[in-house]
């Protein structure tokens, strides 16, 4: 084992002898499961597991097992594993939502890293928020932390097709509305999009996030990617309990790793992936967290013109074990720099520079990982939005389809442009009791408008802006219609949805002054949504407006909502983004 860089911290709690009262507390207990007291008082780091797997959470389950793997490299290394869990965070069956519980993962974990003593931490991460949770966690407390994904399930299968977690969600809910598909089929054909154990197989928020971490240099090259059950997936896991005991000698921190440049390099490769558009709000909570004001305005500086490389659901048509098998992150990466698109210099956790590591990680299928200048779409990123109601939303290019242009975007001498009239919905449960409601007389030039679903008034902010048109619609062949609203979408979508509306219309935002039938003036040259009502009628509207939002469930919703961010800022508990490296702060340890 190298020399240490600076004294262990776990040493304070495990061997102070001019505090041998409270050395012998800490100690005693420790040596209860057979840990013994030379062990402790050796010297070696205590790394920390930090276990986001359980029968709560499926997506990561499997890291149960994988964190043996974990145990064995921290061993082998010369480290003391220590395994503890993390709130849990289940994207599919959370209510009512996962989104409320990223921000308090990420508080018991900052605890859990101030608090105990540990050197360093192997984060496990996998189902959407988790692995956001995780790294803010590590941004705010600076502790030496690896990541390491649980990865994709295998590649769903059903009739001869490829099918994906999430996105085959969307396509049957529309087969049923047409009657294709009775309740019996539309369940066949959608749990056989998730055949193993893992997170999501496609480029939804869990895999997109996961390859973003590697993206920043928080993983080991390839991590992302590897499906769940394959062999290296084991092995990633030894390689990376291994790793992080020499992160803790040689003393890296996150803080040298996530820099702004590394950040810059994660947004040009969500552009790339067409990665979920919970890409933005996450990666901006963990840049706010290490201390960097990232914002909406770099996503679309950086991330806009970046083109779409990647050809996996919802934007394109492979899976997680074909995005793996074509070279994952590293080829994706390989691409952006050969164009020039990458921060090289940027410190990855393997102890080399991103430059070196991708510079000869040439995609082995071109079929999955496009050329830099033959992609599969041009300028793919993310649009910022703003108009006279709202400050900023976001919308995901890389999956406006051509259907789309050709309905809403190519009136001759309006091209990028339209109008539509707004079909107002107050949150998801409104939307569902009356999307099918003749009265609202619902046809191919409307809108449809959620409001309710922020962060404040939905707590947590719902994934819910991907509407289906009415079964009416559907029968007709209109699959599906411009949405628009204050919550997010599934990364699994594939909607052309203007999201994540700040500042939502609970906290007072314009949205909550729409109602049914305005008309909206879209412009994606622009880069606006205008309400065409005059100021004196939008005024009088204000005037009338009053503050509500369903009563809190929890206490923990409560508190959320009275600490909570906007998604354009990342929707993070404010009073924890102030600059905060407690570790560092705290005597340097
Ligand atoms: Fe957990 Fe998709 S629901 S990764
Ligand atoms: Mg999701």
């Amino acid at each position: 084992m190298t020399d240490l860089k600076r004294p262990l911290r776990s040493q304070q709690w495990f061997d102070d002898p001019n505090h041998a009262d409270m050395t012998a507390i800490y100690v005693e207990r420790y040596m209860n499961y057979g840990l013994t007291r030379a062990e402790l008082q050796s010297g070696r780091p205590i790394i920390g597991i930090a276990q986001t797997g359980s029968d709560l959470t499926p997506c990561n389950r499997h890291h149960l097992e994988l964190a043996q793997r974990v145990k064995a490299g921290i061993r082998d290394a010369g480290g003391i594993p220590m395994e503890f869990p993390v709130h849990p965070i289940a994207e599919q069956s959370r209510r009512p939502t996962a989104a409320l519980d990223r921000n308090l993962a990420y508080l018991g974990l900052v605890e859990i890293l101030h608090g105990y003593p540990l050197d360093g931490v192997v984060l496990t991460t996998g189902c959407d928020k988790t692995t956001p949770a995780c790294l803010m966690a590590a941004a705010t407390t600076d502790l030496p932390a690896i990541v390491l994904s649980g990865g994709p399930m295998l590649d769903g299968h059903h009739k001869g097709e490829l099918i994906g977690s999430g996105t085959v969600l969307w396509h049957a809910r529309k087969l049923m509305a047409a009657g294709e598909i009775d309740y019996e089929g539309f369940m066949e054909m959608t749990t056989a999009a998730s055949p193993s154990v893992g997170h999501c197989n496609t480029m939804g928020t869990a895999l997109s996030m996961n390859a973003l971490a590697e993206a920043l240099g928080m993983s080991l090259t390839g991590c992302a990617s590897i499906p769940a059950p394959y062999r290296e997936r084991g092995q990633m896991a030894y390689a990376t309990g291994k790793r992080i005991c020499e992160l803790v000698m040689q003393d890296v921190r996150p803080s040298q790793i996530m820099t702004r440049e590394a950040f810059e390099n994660a947004i040009a490769v969500a552009s790339a992936l067409g990665a979920s558009s919970n890409c933005p709000p996450h990666l901006i909570a963990i840049a706010r967290h290490m201390g960097i004001e990232l914002s909406l305005e770099d996503w679309q500086r950086i991330g806009e013109s970046v083109p779409l490389l990647v050809n996996c659901m919802p934007a394109g048509k492979y899976l997680g074990e074909g995005f793996h098998h074509a070279g994952g992150v590293p080829a994706v990466m390989h691409e952006l720099q050969k164009a020039g698109r990458l921060h090289e210099g940027c410190m990855t956790v393997s102890g080399s520079r991103i430059g070196e590591i991708v510079a000869d990680k040439v995609t082995g299928n071109r079929e999955v990982i496009l050329p830099y200048d033959e992609p599969l779409k041009h300028s793919a990123g993310f649009i910022v939005l703003s108009g006279n109601f709202f400050d900023s939303a976001i919308m995901k290019m890389s999956v406006v389809g051509e259907a789309f242009r050709k309905t809403y975007l190519s009136e001759p001498g309006k091209e990028n442009s339209f109008e539509a009239r707004a079909i107002v919905f107050e949150g998801p449960e409104d939307y569902h009791a009356r999307i099918n409601d003749p009265a609202l007389d619902i046809d191919e030039r409307c809108i449809l408008v959620v409001r309710g679903a922020g962060p404040v008034g939905y707590p947590g902010s719902a994934e819910v802006v991907n509407m289906d048109p009415s079964a009416a619609l559907i029968k007709q062949g209109v699959t599906s219609l411009p949405c628009l609203g204050d919550g997010r979408q599934s990364g699994t979508s594939a909607s052309p949805s203007i999201l994540n509306m700040s500042p939502e219309a609970a906290v007072g935002g314009g949205l909550a002054l729409l109602q049914t039938n305005d008309v909206l003036r879209v412009d994606l040259n622009a880069r606006s949504v205008n309400l065409l009502i005059d100021d004196e009628e939008m005024q009088r509207r204000r005037a009338a407006w009053k503050p509500s939002y369903p009563a809190s469930q929890t206490p923990w919703q409560e508190l959320y909502r009275q600490l909570v961010g906007q998604l354009s800022t990342g929707g993070c508990l404010e009073p924890a983004t102030l600059h905060m490296r407690i570790i560092a702060r705290s005597g340097g340890m």
